[in-house]
């Protein structure tokens, strides 16, 4: 398959055990810790098999008790958007995210996402990989006409929510100014999910406020994103937004693998990203999984090796260590999928985002050296997407730095990460590289599909369900009556 330059890599040759070297304390360490290469051969017919079962299973039209819940429903979506959209346009769902996104960038200066967990992780390890750093506080002429973003109704969290209010009550006084206007979407696929419903109570309160009950604005600045049937739906309906103004969330794809659905392309595309290249870098993750051999599936490869570490070499903690800081909310995001979608029936990884170099300074010390019970995957940027800051030189060299006079910020990173490998190689702590070319909507839309495949793949290595998510009602069951019991008190 020809594949495209910004094709993302997977690999492992760091963590397997060499059988044949030389008897070291070190080596010894490795052979009882890294991966041998006959286990991981001898667990491939089976992945391929489960390989097989995952993509039979987006064709089933009933689906048998033992399999429920199902929601296979985005391994195909990206692509079937694309197709869609080539086919109807403006009528597609596509076409519909991309206009409402162009319309929202035209008319708003700020721009808040409600949503919780699947709700609104996607969107905003987007975002932080995306734009600028500074974004929200750099000039409407510098940020490419996107509006400023905040994200919202994801805690129950009083005094965040009262700034955002203070916030846009100081710095939007005249609704008929374009930089003076706000939107807002809300993002639930149940709709009753009570932190974002209640944060949206407020806000539709506020944005009835500055624009006035009979405004057209307090709608049209409006885009509710939600499942088929919800109290959320019922709610926009009774406030007489038509149900074409209400984006979905198909009903086959849970919260957690919906960041390719309205729940993440309309943020996306408020946010003046490439909907497109992310689609399209997506859907040739899906593709590579379902045609590629296991030796040249990131997929499968990723789905083996770490669950093999975890079944069989004892790893139970899953550490993503990320090397680019604008990627550490996308580990956020995969804390969500991993944790929630295979953290069932007693078992699961335990996955832990690290930021690096900065958690060098606050988890490194036990990442060498503390107890032998993670596996490290390693997120890596090649390029950068701005010009090297050089550490150049200077008339005063009390730091003793001109000796690096030449070198710059990526070649402190690189010599970071290199410096690290080799040391949790000499001390047998096993890693692998997922290897990113450069931070794109192409590369992004590989690395979400690519951890969401191999999330169910693994998933269906272990026996557990990778959908739904039942250890999460409980608490949301107890805080709702305790909620209704005080109010009757
Ligand atoms: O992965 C999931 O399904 C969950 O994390 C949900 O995204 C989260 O609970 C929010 O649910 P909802 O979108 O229904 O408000």
């Amino acid at each position: 398959m020809q594949l495209p330059d910004e094709a993302i890599a997977y690999d492992y040759k760091n963590l397997l055990a060499h059988p044949q070297d030389d008897w070291t304390p070190a080596a010894e360490l490795r052979a009882q810790h890294f991966l041998s290469p006959d286990a991981l051969q001898e667990l491939t017919p089976r992945v391929l098999q489960v390989r097989s079962q995952v993509a039979t299973e987006r064709e089933l039209k009933q689906i048998p008790p033992k399999l429920q819940p199902m929601q296979a429903g985005f391994i195909n979506l990206p692509q079937a958007l694309l197709d869609q959209h080539k086919r109807q346009n403006d009528a597609s769902l596509l076409g519909r995210v991309l206009k409402l996104g162009d319309r929202l960038r035209a008319e708003v200066d700020r721009f808040v996402i409600l949503g919780i967990g699947g709700s609104y992780l996607g969107a905003r390890a987007l975002f932080e990989a995306m734009r600028s750093s500074c974004h929200n506080d750099l000039p409407a002429k510098d940020r490419a006409g996107t509006p400023r973003i905040y994200f919202e109704g994801n805690n129950a969290d009083n005094d965040t929510l009262h700034e955002l209010f203070e916030m846009l009550s100081i710095t939007c006084i005249d609704p008929e100014q374009r930089d003076e206007r706000w939107g807002v979407t809300v993002i639930s696929k149940g709709g009753d999910t009570l932190e974002p419903a209640a944060a949206f109570r407020a806000i539709r309160r506020e944005l009835l406020e500055y624009y006035g009950n009979h405004s057209p604005r307090a709608k049209d600045l409006l885009v509710p994103i939600t499942g088929a049937t919800s109290k959320l739906r019922d709610l926009c309906r009774a406030d007489g937004i038509p149900d074409e103004n209400i984006l979905p969330i198909p009903d086959d794809i849970g919260g957690r693998y919906s960041v390719f659905t309205p729940a993440g392309l309309l943020p996306a595309a408020v946010m003046g990203l490439d909907v497109r290249a992310l689609l399209l870098g997506a859907a040739a993750m899906t593709k590579r999984f379902l045609e590629e051999r296991f030796e040249n599936n990131p997929i499968l490869q990723y789905a083996a090796v770490n669950y093999l570490m975890y079944a069989k070499y004892q790893k139970p903690i899953r550490v993503m260590s990320i090397w680019s800081k604008k990627l550490e909310a996308l580990g956020l995001w995969h804390d969500q999928l991993l944790a929630e979608s295979l953290g069932k029936q007693g078992v699961g990884p335990t996955p832990l985002t690290a930021l690096q170099t900065r958690d060098m300074h606050s988890r490194g010390q036990q990442h060498q050296d503390g107890a032998r019970d993670k596996v490290i995957n390693n997120v890596v940027v090649k390029a950068w997407t701005n010009p090297p800051i050089m550490i150049g030189m200077s008339e005063r060299n009390e730091d003793d730095l001109n000796r690096f006079n030449r070198k710059g910020l990526p070649d402190v990173m690189r010599a970071a990460l290199q410096g690290t490998n080799k040391a949790y190689l000499d001390a047998a702590r096993p890693t692998a590289d997922i290897v990113l070319p450069v931070i794109s909507e192409h590369t992004l839309g590989q690395l979400m599909q690519m951890l969401m495949l191999a999330t169910v793949v693994e998933g269906r290595l272990l026996g557990v369900n990778p959908y739904g998510q039942p250890g999460v009602q409980a608490y949301k069951a107890n805080m709702i009556e305790l909620l209704k019991q005080q109010a009757t008190t």
